[in-house]
């Protein structure tokens, strides 16, 4: 099975000082979804730092690239955002 999921955060969530473990220290949860430590932050996320406003990448082993446009089964007929489709 394949998962695709869109992330936009570019960075970890960093706990109250509450929620931190006095053996660990800090912990940041990531929110990017490359962390090879999820779901805690180990700063794979300096990899979004240059990412475009508005485009969408994939990151694999090779690296990352851009999509043209991710296409969904609801696009097929207009999608969400479609004015012609009755909710
Ligand atoms: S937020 Fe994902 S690795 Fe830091």
């Amino acid at each position: 099975m394949t998962r695709l999921v869109e992330l936009e955060a570019t960075g970890p969530r960093k706990l109250d000082s509450d929620d931190v473990d006095d053996e660990k220290g800090n912990v940041a949860v990531c929110q990017c979804g490359l962390s090879d430590s999820f779901p805690f932050c180990d700063g794979s996320h300096r990899r979004t730092r240059d990412e475009a406003d508005g485009e969408t990448y994939v990151y694999d082993d090779d690296g990352r690239k851009r999509l043209e446009r991710v296409v969904t089964s609801g696009d097929e007929s207009g999608g969400a955002d479609d004015p012609d489709q009755d909710d």
